[in-house]
C-alpha cells in the first residue's frame, strides 16, 4: 500500500552557494513556508482548506455573503479602523478590509473580488494591493497564517510570477494576459516652470489589435532604471550575468521584480545570513518594526546598503524580492476619435530621501526611458462601473483636477464622435494656470464649438488661497443642482486619498442647500446617485 507522504522540501539555495548546512536548511525550510505566503503563489486551497479559511469555522454561508455594508470600504480609514469595523466577520469580509479600498483594480479585481479570490483559493497572490502596498500584504499574510494552520506547498518567485491566470481569457484583457503595443511618443503638457511632469502618450494598438472602450484603464509593464539595476548589481557584489531561471541577474533584476520597497522577506534573508545585533535590526525589519526610524525610506537598494558586508546568493536574493507589478493608466483618448490608437497622460514620480533621487518605476520609464517605437507589454482594463452614460442626451459633469482629467478628454472626444447633443461640464484644477492647463487648445477649442457647455478652472498655486475644484463647485452650486436635477451623471477622477472625498463633501453640502436638504437626507440623495451609476469614482 501506498503512503501519502509530504512532498520532500525542494531546494531553493544552490549547492555552491556560500551558505554553511545549517544556514542552506533554515532557508529552504524559510522558502518553503514563507515565500509563498508571502504572495509570490500560494498553492490554491483544497476545498476543505478554502472552506475553513471563509467560515472561520463559525460562519454560515449567509453570513459569509453578508458584508454588513462594507463599513470599511473607504479609502480615507486607516487599516487599524478598517480591520476594527471588520472585527468578527468571515475572514473574506476581513481580507477585504485589509485591502486599500480604491476598487482601482491594478490587481485585476475590486477589492472585495479580490478577497473573494483569495479565501476560495482562485488566487494565490497576497501581495497584489499596490496602494496597500506592504501594510497590506502584511496583514493578509497574518490573516492567511491565523486561518489555516496548513503551510501551504511552496511555490518559487519565478514560477509563481508566470501562474496562470484565473480563467482563459481574452488577449490583452488582464495582467495576467498582455499584449504588445508600440510606444509612438510623448509630450510635456506642463509649461516651462511648472513644477509638475505631466506627459501626454500615444501608443500604436494596430499590431496587437487591442480594443478599448472610453473610461478603461491601459495596463502596463514597466522597467526598472538601469542605474539602479546596476548600483543593486555592484552593491550585491554578483556578477550581472549570474544565471537565474535562463534569465541573468541583470535581466531580472530589470523587468521581473520590484526595486521599490524592500519587502519584509529580504529582510528575513538577512536573518539568517547575519548575526549579532544586525540580526536583531533584520528581524525587527522583517515584522514591521522600525528600530531606527527609517524603515519607510528603505527601498531594495537602501536596505542592501544598511546591511554593508551582506552577500546573499544571487538567487535567494531574487526569491526574497516581490515581483514587479504592472501600473494602470486612465485612458485620454476615444478609439473612435483615433482609431488603433490610445493615449494616456502620466504625471512622472520623482523625489529625493537623503541624497539619492527615487523614481516612479512605471511613470518615469514612461516619461524617460522607453524609445518611440519601442515595444511594450499592455493590457485593457475594463472599467466597471465608470463610463458615459448609454443615453447620449444625458448631460454629465466631470471633476478631474490634474491627471485625473484623462479620461474626461476621452469622454468629450467619443461624445464629439457619436455626435452627443448632451450637455458637457467640465471642472479642471491644477497648480497654475500659465503653467499646468492641460489639453488648454483643445478645451478652448471644444467650449468655442459648444461640444463643452460650461468649462470651470480652479488653480491652487495661482494667488495666495488654494482655490480646489470642490470651491468652484460650491460657487456655482445652484447650477450643479440644476444639472442634477436634469438627471446630470457626475464624474470624479485622479487623487483618491483627498481630492475624492472633498469633492463629494462639497457635493453633499450642495445638494443640502440648494436641494433644501437636511445633511443626513443630502447625504442619503448621493449615496442613492451612486446606487443608480449617477456618481461614478475612478480614483487612485
Ligand atoms: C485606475 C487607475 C488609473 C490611474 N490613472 C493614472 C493617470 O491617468 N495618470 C497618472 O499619472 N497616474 C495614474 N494612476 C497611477 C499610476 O497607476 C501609478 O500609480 C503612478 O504612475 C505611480 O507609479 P510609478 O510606478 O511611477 O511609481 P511607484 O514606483 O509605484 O512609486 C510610487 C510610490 O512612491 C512613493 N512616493 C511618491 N511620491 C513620494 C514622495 N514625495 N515622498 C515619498 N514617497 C513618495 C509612494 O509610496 C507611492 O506610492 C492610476 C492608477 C489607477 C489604479
Ligand atoms: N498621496 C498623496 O497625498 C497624493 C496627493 C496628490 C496626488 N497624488 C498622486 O500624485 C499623482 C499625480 O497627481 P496629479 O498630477 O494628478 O495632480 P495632483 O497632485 O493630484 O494635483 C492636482 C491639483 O489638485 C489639487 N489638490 C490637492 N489637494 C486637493 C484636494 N484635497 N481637493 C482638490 N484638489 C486638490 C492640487 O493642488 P496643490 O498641490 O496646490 O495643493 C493641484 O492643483 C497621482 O497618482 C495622485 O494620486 C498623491
Amino acid at each position: 500500500m501506498t503512503q501519502n507522504l509530504p512532498p520532500p522540501i525542494p531546494s531553493f539555495i544552490p549547492e555552491t552557494a556560500p551558505f554553511s548546512e545549517e544556514q542552506r536548511i533554515w532557508l529552504n525550510g524559510f522558502f518553503a513556508g514563507l515565500v509563498s505566503l508571502d504572495g509570490f503563489g500560494v498553492t490554491p486551497l483544497s476545498g476543505e482548506q478554502a472552506a475553513a479559511l471563509i467560515s472561520g469555522a463559525t460562519a454560515s454561508k449567509a453570513d459569509d455573503d453578508d458584508d454588513g455594508g462594507a463599513l470599511w470600504h473607504d479609502q480615507t480609514l486607516p487599516m487599524a479602523e478598517r480591520m476594527k469595523l471588520a472585527d468578527g466577520k468571515p475572514l473574506r469580509w476581513r481580507m477585504m478590509a485589509a485591502m486599500a479600498q480604491q476598487d482601482c483594480g491594478q490587481c485585476g479585481y475590486d477589492c472585495k473580488n479580490y478577497s473573494g479570490a483569495i479565501v476560495s483559493g482562485k488566487e494565490e497572490r497576497l501581495n497584489l494591493c499596490v496602494p496597500g502596498g506592504k501594510e497590506t500584504a502584511r496583514m493578509l499574510k497574518t490573516l492567511f497564517e491565523e486561518s489555516t494552520n496548513t503551510p501551504p506547498a511552496r511555490k518559487p518567485a519565478a514560477v509563481a510570477k508566470e501562474s496562470a491566470p484565473v480563467a482563459p481569457a481574452v488577449r490583452g484583457s488582464s495582467r495576467d494576459n498582455p499584449v504588445e503595443a508600440t510606444f509612438l511618443s510623448r509630450t510635456r503638457l506642463n509649461g516651462q516652470g511648472s513644477e509638475k511632469e505631466t506627459w501626454h502618450l500615444e501608443f500604436d494598438l494596430s499590431n496587437c489589435g487591442l480594443d478599448y472602450a472610453v473610461g478603461d484603464a491601459f495596463g502596463l509593464f514597466p522597467a526598472n532604471d538601469s542605474e539602479l539595476v546596476d548600483a543593486v548589481i555592484k552593491t550585491l557584489a554578483a556578477p550581472a550575468d549570474f544565471p537565474i531561471g535562463g534569465r541573468t541577474l541583470r535581466e531580472v533584476l530589470t523587468d521581473g521584480v520590484s526595486l521599490s520597497p524592500a519587502p519584509d522577506m529580504l529582510f528575513q534573508l538577512f536573518t539568517y545570513i547575519t548575526g549579532g545585533e544586525r540580526r536583531k535590526k533584520a528581524r525587527a525589519l522583517s515584522t514591521g518594526e522600525d528600530p531606527d526610524g527609517d524603515a519607510e525610506t528603505l527601498d531594495v537598494l537602501a536596505a542592501i546598503e544598511k546591511f554593508p558586508s551582506i552577500r546573499p546568493d544571487p538567487e535567494a536574493f531574487i526569491e526574497a524580492l516581490d515581483p514587479l507589478q504592472p501600473r494602470l493608466y486612465s485612458i485620454s483618448s476615444s478609439p473612435k476619435a483615433a482609431p488603433g490608437r490610445i493615449a494616456l497622460t502620466v504625471d512622472a514620480v520623482r523625489y529625493d530621501i537623503g541624497n539619492r533621487r527615487r523614481l516612479g518605476v512605471a511613470s518615469t520609464y514612461l516619461a524617460e526611458r522607453l524609445s518611440p517605437g519601442s515595444p511594450l507589454r499592455v493590457y485593457v482594463q475594463k472599467a466597471h462601473g465608470f463610463g458615459l452614460p448609454t443615453d447620449p442626451a444625458v448631460p454629465i459633469v466631470m471633476i478631474g483636477p490634474g491627471t485625473g482629467v484623462a479620461p474626461f478628454r476621452a469622454f468629450l472626444q467619443e461624445r464629439r464622435a457619436i455626435g452627443a447633443n448632451g450637455r458637457n461640464w467640465l471642472f479642471f484644477g491644477h497648480q497654475r494656470s500659465n503653467y499646468d492647463f492641460f489639453y488648454e487648445d483643445e478645451f478652448k477649442e471644444m467650449k468655442a464649438s459648444g461640444l463643452l457647455t460650461r468649462l470651470s478652472l480652479a488653480w491652487s498655486r495661482d494667488g495666495n488661497e488654494k482655490i480646489y475644484v470642490q470651491d468652484r463647485m460650491r460657487e456655482v452650486g445652484r447650477d450643479l443642482w440644476s444639472w442634477l436635477a436634469d438627471g446630470a451623471h457626475i464624474y470624479v477622477c485622479g487623487d483618491a486619498k483627498r481630492m475624492a472625498k472633498d469633492v463629494e463633501i462639497a457635493l453633499v453640502g450642495i445638494v443640502a442647500q440648494h436641494g433644501a436638504r437636511s445633511a443626513e437626507d443630502a447625504t442619503a440623495f448621493v449615496t442613492d446617485l451612486k446606487k443608480k451609476g449617477r456618481y461614478q469614482q475612478d480614483v487612485y
